[in-house]
């Protein structure tokens, strides 16, 4: 990709105030995406999950560019998120991964030796993970440039969390006892998973994603010193990578408010912004660095909609006036989240973003 992506990308994309407000330029209006916006919240994704399984769906270009093209058509959202799992890197490092109704994650065969980290495969990403490359073209000619395409992964930490636990879990215990005990093992597998996670980024701009995000959901079990060395260490690795790619990044750390200076430190374009930390003091730490994206606690959508426009707004008030901000939830979507108040957030965020921008 060379300096030019960006040009085509202005003139294909009619609407790239998304892509504008990473960069921290002028938008008439806030954009707004959500995490897991294309999901089972929506029941025209629950009619296309009940004739597929989730993993096939996954695996099927078509399918996924289906669903992730659906809330852009039933909301009029500003940007799409490709529809895939961050499990899938796991899986082409040769893990099998089975997708457990209701549990999340499961992989039968975790990590807990040297020898096992040793004879993890390095994917080529357009072999390993092609039906994600065919994924993101299929989905770009849905589009049609109508909003830009987010592509995605997991960090280092959090998919090696999952590799050595075997699961989704409250405390990663065995995960952490790796950082604490066997320090350099973990490195050994961040490093090899950190390789995997830049190749398939790049793989993902080069097919067609538009801005990426890296998603650390279990930076946040790691104190400041840990997640500095084990987590961030191997994101901003990854980042710097990424720049040849001349699109925005998106750096997303749940639970991690400690080390907002140190995300910004990584290069990346855009700090997610969970729904436990004040946007304003962000913003205050930030500053002129980087844009934040979030952060309406999802749990405000299932209170009634006139509830959920009023929370919206105030996470434009703690913002405040200026450049910079792309309104998202402070984490994913919940399945049983009304679509009503899911209008009245976005309705609330195009009626009330004005006031914010010159
Ligand atoms: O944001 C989007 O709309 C894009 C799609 C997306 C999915 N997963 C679809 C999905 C994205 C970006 C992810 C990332 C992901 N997957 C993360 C990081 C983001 C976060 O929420 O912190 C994590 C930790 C995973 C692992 C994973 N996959 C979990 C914990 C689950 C939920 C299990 C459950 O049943 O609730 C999944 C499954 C999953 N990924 C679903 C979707 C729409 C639900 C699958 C279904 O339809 O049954």
């Amino acid at each position: 990709m060379g300096v030019g992506t960006v040009d085509t990308v202005m003139q294909t994309t009619q609407n790239d105030i998304f892509l504008r407000a990473c960069r921290r330029q002028a938008v008439p209006r806030t954009p707004l995406w959500f995490m897991r916006q294309a999901g089972r919240y929506l029941p025209e994704y629950r009619a296309v999950r009940s004739q597929h399984d989730f993993l096939t769906m996954v695996r099927t270009p078509e399918l996924a560019a289906r669903v992730t093209v659906q809330p852009v058509e039933i909301l009029g959202v500003d940007a799409a998120i490709l529809f895939s799992d961050i499990m899938v890197v796991p899986e082409a490092m040769g893990m099998i991964l089975h997708m457990v109704e209701g549990k999340g994650p499961v992989l039968p065969e975790p990590i807990r030796t040297r020898a096992h980290v040793e004879a993890l495969p390095h994917p080529d990403p357009e072999s390993a993970l092609g039906y994600v490359m065919g994924a993101i073209r299929q989905t770009r000619g849905a589009l049609d440039g109508r909003v830009p395409l987010i592509g995605f992964s997991g960090a280092p930490w959090t998919l090696a969390a999952y590799m050595v636990e075997g699961h989704g879990s409250k405390t990663f215990r065995r995960a952490k006892a790796m950082v604490y005990g066997e320090a350099a093992l973990a490195h050994a597998l961040l490093g090899r998973v950190a390789d995997a996670v830049g190749d398939y980024l790049l793989a993902q701009a080069a097919a067609g994603a538009q801005a990426l995000q890296i998603f650390d959901t279990w930076g946040g079990l790691l104190p400041a010193p840990e997640f500095a060395e084990f987590s961030l260490a191997y994101i901003a690795r990854v980042v710097s990578r990424l720049r040849e790619a001349n699109v925005p990044v998106i750096v997303f750390c749940k639970d991690c408010a400690h080390s907002l200076e140190a995300i910004a430190d990584t290069g990346c374009d855009v700090i997610g912004i969970d729904w436990g930390t004040d946007l304003a003091e962000a913003r205050r730490r930030v500053g002129a660095r980087c844009a934040l994206q979030g952060n309406l606690d999802p749990a405000v959508l299932f209170a009634p909609p006139e509830v959920a426009a009023r929370h919206s707004v105030d996470v434009l008030e703690r913002f405040g006036r200026g450049e910079g901000h792309i309104f998202n939830l402070g984490h994913g979507i919940l399945p049983e989240t009304p679509v009503a108040s899911v209008r009245a957030m976005i309705a609330a965020v195009a009626d009330e973003s004005p006031r914010y921008h010159d």
